[in-house]
């Protein structure tokens, strides 16, 4: 923890209580009452205080943490009746002053390839000289440079990586975490990846779930053959998928699945195989072509498909019929990506909310097509872009993310019994969140009932 503790009244001091209050907010948007689809995407659950009136009088909003868990959300007079009806010792709450500043649920960034070797800044200006994405991959470049780069980096390395750009994401609210491998494509670099991943999530304070990238791209050893797509797929099944099962770090396994990478059909061979071993798919679906990829996901039942900028109308009428049941497919935009290569198409998504498809935004921070820790800089390209408002960002980097990675009876909302993980931000209502786009508005993170970054 850095800074000082705000601890205004009340409490003991004690910084290792279980227990935290936080008073002192403009607003407190909670995200209760389950995944957002449809009209409810914009829905926040808004608490709101006349601080002007009654600063941190009996009817602001407060939260409450024990444990690492919340215990209580609403308006102070009522959350303190409730705390001390159900046995909680009020003293030993250290109070929290949110400083007239709005208080969400931590962020959580459900598509990231956290960790990799060098970098890309050259392709940035191959790009603006009119190279594809594909071109460069095609040549040799985009992902397949990581890849090189990457082997090379040992566990320490990439580890010392990963904690500079956790940090970064930390400073922007972010509480949780998907990190992707898919710079090794080989079993040795691949569990290398997903071990580092695993330990920083151990690590903390950001929590990590690691998702097995192996179909990313054809590595080069695999390219100069005649069978080399297909060859390579059979290899991420019967050589890599029975090895990184066995290490058992990964919960997820993801697909690039995009006309010229790999097929619907290869995709889906690889996620049934991943299936029989015990992870969940999810795909990179219909990033630059309408490739099959959301209707596999519809088909397959994944947790997400992500990208999503150029799907066929077949792929979003059936998202929208997984949508309907029980088990919807989340899709998560990110429009980041789009943003940094210079696209004209951005991913319909006031046609997915229309229906009725649940939306979730991610970083997609790699280094290659989206450089950017940042998940507010990506809410705001997904207002400018997307046309999505912020309510609906706020709900896509909270409860819909969390729903992304099947974590949402734990993470993604303020509500009794989940996870405290809670961002103080200096801005006073979360409509603010992606209007100053770039900014440090983030005031305190708290993951689990800590704080872990303060900034008073
Ligand atoms: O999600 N498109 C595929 N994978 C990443 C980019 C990886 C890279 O270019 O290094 C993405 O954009
Ligand atoms: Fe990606």
């Amino acid at each position: 923890m850095s800074g000082g503790l705000r601890v205004i009244e009340g409490g003991r001091g004690d910084e290792s209580s279980p227990g935290l209050l936080i008073v002192g907010a403009a607003e407190v948007a909670t995200m209760a009452g389950g995944v957002r689809a449809g009209l409810t995407q914009g829905h926040v659950g808004r608490l709101t205080a006349d601080l002007a009136a009654d600063g941190g009088g009996p009817d602001a909003p407060v939260v409450a943490c024990w444990e690492g868990r919340i215990a209580a959300v609403g308006p102070r007079s009522k959350v303190e009746a409730a705390l001390e009806a159900e046995g909680y010792p009020l003293g030993r709450f250290i109070r929290v002053d949110a400083d007239g500043g709005v208080v969400t649920p931590g962020l959580i960034d459900p598509h990231t390839h956290l960790l990799f070797g060098g970098s890309r800044e050259h392709e940035l200006i191959l790009r603006q000289q009119g190279a594809s994405y594909m071109e460069i991959l095609a040549a040799g470049g985009g992902i397949l440079s990581t890849v090189a780069a990457t082997r090379l980096a040992d566990a320490e390395t990439l580890a010392v990586h990963g904690r500079r750009w956790l940090d970064e994401m930390l400073g922007h609210g972010v509480t949780t975490i998907e990190a992707k491998s898919g710079y090794g494509l080989d079993l040795e670099t691949e569990i290398r990846l997903l071990e580092v991943a695993w330990q920083l999530g151990r690590e903390g304070p950001i929590e990590i779930v690691p998702t097995y990238l192996g179909a990313h791209a054809v590595p080069p050893e695999f390219r100069s053959r005649p069978d080399g797509v297909e060859a390579y797929v059979r290899s991420v099944i019967e050589d890599q998928l029975p090895g990184v099962a066995a290490h058992g770090r990964a919960r997820f396994c993801d697909v690039f699945c995009e006309t010229g990478v790999f097929s619907a059909d290869q995709s889906r061979r690889i996620l049934e195989a991943a299936s029989a071993y015990g992870m969940i798919p999810r795909l990179h679906a219909d990033e630059l072509h309408p490739s099959g990829g959301a209707e596999l996901a519809a088909e397959l039942g994944a947790a997400s498909a992500d990208h999503l900028a150029a799907p066929s109308d077949a792929g979003i009428d059936a998202l929208a019929v997984a949508a309907a049941t029980d088990q919807p497919v989340v899709a998560t935009l990110l429009p980041a990506t789009t943003w940094f290569l210079m696209k004209e198409h951005h991913a319909p998504a006031r046609r997915f909310i229309e229906r009725g498809v649940p939306v979730a935004i991610g970083t997609d921070f790699n280094p290659g097509t989206s450089p950017t820790a940042s998940l507010p800089l990506a809410m705001t390209a997904a207002c400018l872009n997307l046309r999505m408002t912020p309510d609906e960002t706020l709900a896509a980097v909270t409860i819909n993310a969390a729903r992304a990675l099947r974590l949402e009876d734990e993470i993604g909302s303020l509500e009794p019994g989940k996870a405290a993980d809670v961002v103080i931000w200096k801005v006073p209502t979360s409509t603010q969140i992606p209007y100053w786009p770039g900014a440090d508005i983030v005031r305190t993170v708290i993951k689990r009932g800590r704080i872990v970054l303060d900034r008073p």
